[in-house]
This record gives structure tokens, C-alpha cells and sequence, in this order.
């Protein structure tokens, strides 16, 4: 998200809310003629999307496998046991062959490395599916999801709930666009790992006019990588960035908490070390009352969850958004697909 202007962000969560209409009644199984009137357009039609996806996923396929369906394309799943990249096969010649045959790219690596790699050589746009360094497609999960739920945050209750699903489906009878309200300026903590899900926060919540607060554990390992930073600052984000070890600090006068697995994808060998670096970090109703957290604040999670970073009270309590936001990346992925 680093790459996109806060205009594209933004541009990006109105389309994917959009689409998110749209595509409902179609979805609705009751009507057939709904279902043909509500398509959303078929801008992938005749087109193909590659999945190259060398790490587990279960919401960014499905989401970029269905929404690819719903525009009229095809999405490729190519995991790494599939093709013959990284073991018979350079990324550079994949990349170049892929290219040939699918209009997009878009690729789940380990190192980001890769993934800048197979940008350079591939004739056709490469997306960000997840690397070691950037979750690009959750923040904008992430922030539809935020939007969505602006009332939630708005003392004055001059912002209006968005409609139901239900709701939305009579709106679109009529083809009326509701617009999603504005989001007033929040503070939202992240506390856990530095890892790539905090990573494209930290380079666009500020851009947006939200303050980030960020609670990790002392030793270098847990703190934003030098090419994070180097984009962070760069970006100018740093100013409304407060960053402590404390996760009771953090959390003061959050709107929002935010957290992620402690283990990431590639670091299971460190998973007994992480899970004493980590201790007292675990997201609970006693930690944000201790730390000062606005009593009304929510809660995201990117999922997988454990229950080390979260408890069930918080992830299946009512503050929690969580699955709202994993149905969301199937919209937010939907948007970039059409718009690249
Ligand atoms: N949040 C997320 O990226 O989930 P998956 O790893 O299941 O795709
Ligand atoms: N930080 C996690 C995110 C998973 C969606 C990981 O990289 O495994």
C-alpha cells in the first residue's frame, strides 16, 4: 500500500463496497432474474488470474479465486507442489511464462524478495498476496471494515449504520450506490509481532488521518525491519506513529485493537522462543481496561488466530470484527483485480 496515493486507497474501499453491493442479490439464490440483472461487471472476462501461492491460505484464495468467478474470470491456483518454479525453474523464465499465457499475477512468497522478483520479469501486473514483509490486500479488508462500522466509533451518533445485507439487496433493486460514511480520525493500537500485517498499517492508517500505537517486545527481532521503516518515514507516517513495549501503553485510548499470530508463516522452529518473548501481550478485556482503551473500542485479528495473542472472551465477544473483516477480502481483492 506503500506504492498507492491515500486517493487510490481510498478509491480502492469505495469500489470494493460497490462491488460488495452489486454482488449480493446476485448471491441471493431466490431470484433468478436478480441474479442476471445485479452481475457485477465482467471486466475479467476472457481473462486469467495466477495464484502462485507458495504458503497456506484459506481467506485470500478463496477471495481471489471467487471474486476472480464473479468478474468472469478465472483465477489459477498454482501452489509451489504444482508448478515448476523454485525446483526445476527460475522465477525470472516462470515469470516471463506465466506472464504469456495470464493477464495478472498475484503471489503469496516467503521472502519479499521473491515477489520484487517476479515484478521485475513479469510481463503482466504482479499483486501482493502476502511476503515476509507486506499484507497489502488485508489492510484494505481492514479498512472497509473500519468504514463499515463507522457509527461504531461516532459519540455523536451523527453517522448513520451502513445497510444490512438485506437492506442492500432493496437498495440495489434500484441500482442506488450508499455511499460508506466518513470514518473519523481513530487511534488504533497493534499489539504483538512486527510482521507484515503491521506493516502496511503503519504506512497507511496515518496517511488516512488515524494514529497508530504499537506495543511489541524489546529485542531488535520484534521491531519493524530497516525497509519497513525506510517507507514509513519516507511516507512521513512516522509523525502519528507511538511506539512502546508496554501493551498497556498501547492500548491507551484506542478506538481499535489490533493484533496477529505470534508465529508467523516460516518461524515455526522459534514458536517455544516467540511465546516467551511475547507473554503479556495476550489481547484481553482486563489488558484494555488496564491501559486506558476507549470502553467502546473493537477489535481486529487478520486470522489464523491463536489463542496466545487473543483470548475467546475479545475474539468472539461482541467487539470483535473479525469475521465481517475475513469476509471483506474477498471485496477489497475484487476491487484491485478490476482496477488493475
Ligand atoms: N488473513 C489471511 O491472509 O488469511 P489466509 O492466510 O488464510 O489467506
Ligand atoms: N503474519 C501472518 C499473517 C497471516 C495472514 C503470517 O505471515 O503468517
Amino acid at each position: 500500500l506503500a506504492d498507492l496515493t491515500p486517493a487510490q486507497i481510498s478509491q480502492v474501499v469505495t469500489h470494493a463496497r460497490f462491488l460488495k453491493q452489486v454482488s449480493l442479490p446476485w448471491l441471493a439464490p431466490s431470484n433468478r432474474i436478480e441474479k442476471k440483472l445485479h452481475m457485477p461487471s465482467q471486466s475479467l472476462f476472457s481473462k486469467s488470474i495466477a495464484l502462485l501461492f507458495n504458503k497456506r491460505s484459506t481467506r485470500t484464495r478463496i477471495a481471489a479465486e471467487t471474486a476472480a468467478t464473479l468478474l468472469g474470470g478465472r483465477a489459477l491456483f498454482l501452489g509451489q507442489e504444482d508448478i515448476q518454479l523454485g525446483v526445476n525453474e527460475s522465477v525470472r523464465d516462470s515469470a516471463r511464462v506465466i506472464g504469456g499465457m495470464c493477464q495478472g499475477i498475484f503471489a503469496r512468497v516467503g521472502d519479499h524478495e521473491e515477489i520484487e522478483e517476479l515484478a521485475k520479469y513479469s510481463p503482466v501486473p504482479v499483486l501482493n498476496a502476502l511476503s515476509s514483509l507486506w499484507h497489502p490486500t488485508q489492510v484494505l479488508a481492514d479498512l472497509l471494515t473500519l468504514q463499515e462500522h463507522a457509527h461504531l466509533f461516532d459519540p455523536t451518533h451523527m453517522t448513520q449504520p451502513v445497510p444490512s445485507d438485506a437492506e442492500l439487496m432493496q437498495t440495489t433493486k434500484t441500482r442506488k450506490f450508499v455511499p460508506l460514511p466518513q470514518l473519523r480520525p481513530l487511534t488504533i493500537a497493534y499489539v504483538g509481532d512486527s510482521a507484515n500485517v503491521l506493516h502496511d498499517m503503519l504506512v497507511t492508517y496515518p496517511r488516512l488521518g488515524h494514529s497508530l500505537r504499537v506495543a511489541t517486545p524489546a529485542q531488535e527481532k520484534y521491531r519493524a525491519p530497516t525497509e519497513v521503516w525506510d517507507r514509513v518515514v519516507k511516507l512521513g507516517c512516522d509523525q502519528q506513529i507511538v511506539w512502546v513495549t508496554d501493551p498497556r501503553e498501547a492500548v491507551h485510548s484506542a478506538d481499535v485493537v489490533v493484533t496477529d499470530t505470534w508465529v508467523s508463516m516460516g518461524q515455526e522452529a522459534e514458536k517455544a522462543e516467540r511465546l516467551e518473548a511475547f507473554k503479556g501481550y495476550q489481547v484481553t478485556e482486563k489488558l484494555c481496561e488496564e491501559g486506558g482503551a476507549n470502553p467502546d473500542w473493537k477489535f481486529l485479528h487478520c486470522l489464523p488466530r491463536k489463542e496466545h495473542e487473543v483470548d475467546d472472551e475479545v475474539f468472539y465477544g461482541p467487539r470483535s470484527l473479525v469475521f465481517p473483516e475475513a469476509d471483506n477480502r474477498k471485496w477489497t481483492i475484487m476491487a484491485l483485480f478490476e482496477y488493475v
